[in-house]
């Protein structure tokens, strides 16, 4: 970093502190690095050229707006189709076969991209012979806007589909008529998925209940009080029977709660 943008012990906290209470990121041990070179992204992209000034800017009227895009900036958003695989065939063997009533509904609640709610989509399409005449929704939340709107293109470069079997691609998406080597998920996909701002630290406007959740590698980034209480919430929103997906490497062992472990990084109530 140049000498203005020197980040002191003070701004790290206030910085961090900040980042804790809106969206309960946990950048305060050892993140110093991260939070610099993020910060320093947001500077060049806003053409602020110091710290304090970046501050000022946070705490004046417009201060919002800037908070908003620098929990942006300090989100971590890598994803991927099909990531951690084991969870979809879990819902295909295990899942999918009990969903016997007419309306779905699934939530991934911090989708990134939109890579997980549109491989759940697929996995519907196809191993549930009758998608069409069901009622389905896939919830698909995240507090980045500028993921959403990734998502909400679903605009995909060739290179993050290497690793779908090619009968996907030929079935769920199509070439982007706009973008070079990209391809866009097919509008009977994305029909299913209905990607909303949300904060995962504030309220809930939707009704659910869902019959899965996955919140899956986020809570990597929440402190332990905070998983608590977020795991409480999803317990709330989820059908009796129904299942909470987090990432493999998450598990809810050092938590108390409710629900049944069924396998790693699944749970059901
Ligand atoms: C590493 S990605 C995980 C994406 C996907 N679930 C997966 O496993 O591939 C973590 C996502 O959590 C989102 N996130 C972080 N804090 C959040 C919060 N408080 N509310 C909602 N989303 C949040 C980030 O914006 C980011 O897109």
């Amino acid at each position: 970093m140049q000498a203005t943008h020197e980040l002191s012990d003070k701004q790290f906290r206030k910085i961090s502190d900040l980042v804790y209470r809106h969206c309960g990121i946990n950048l305060k041990d050892g993140k110093e690095a991260l939070v610099k070179a993020r910060l320093m992204k947001r500077f060049r992209a806003i053409g602020i050229d110091s710290v304090e000034s970046y501050l000022e800017l946070i705490d004046s009227k417009a201060g919002d707006h800037e908070l908003n895009q620098m929990i942006d900036a300090m989100t971590t958003n890598k994803t991927s189709f099909f990531r951690e695989i084991e969870h979809f065939k879990f819902m295909r063997e295990m899942v999918l076969p009990q969903l016997n009533g007419r309306r779905i509904r699934f939530w991934s609640a911090a989708c990134s991209s939109g890579e997980e709610p549109y491989s759940l989509a697929m996995l519907l399409r196809e191993y549930l012979t009758d998608v069409d005449r069901r009622d389905v929704l896939i919830l698909a939340t995240d507090i980045s806007r500028r993921m959403l709107e990734k998502g909400s293109k679903a605009l995909y470069p060739d290179d993050s589909l290497k690793d779908l079997p090619s009968s996907y691609l030929q079935k769920y998406f199509v070439r982007s008529r706009h973008a070079a080597c990209a391809y866009q998920v097919a509008d009977n996909v994305r029909s299913m998925v209905r990607m909303a701002h949300l904060n995962l630290m504030g309220s809930w406007p939707m009704k659910g209940p869902f019959h899965v959740i996955f919140c899956r590698n986020v809570m990597i980034y929440f402190d332990r009080p905070t998983q608590q209480q977020l795991v409480n919430r999803f317990w709330e929103f989820l059908e009796p029977g129904g299942y909470l997906l987090v990432g493999h490497s998450e598990g809810l062992s050092a938590i108390t709660h409710k629900f049944k472990y069924v396998r790693p990084a699944t749970y059901r109530k």
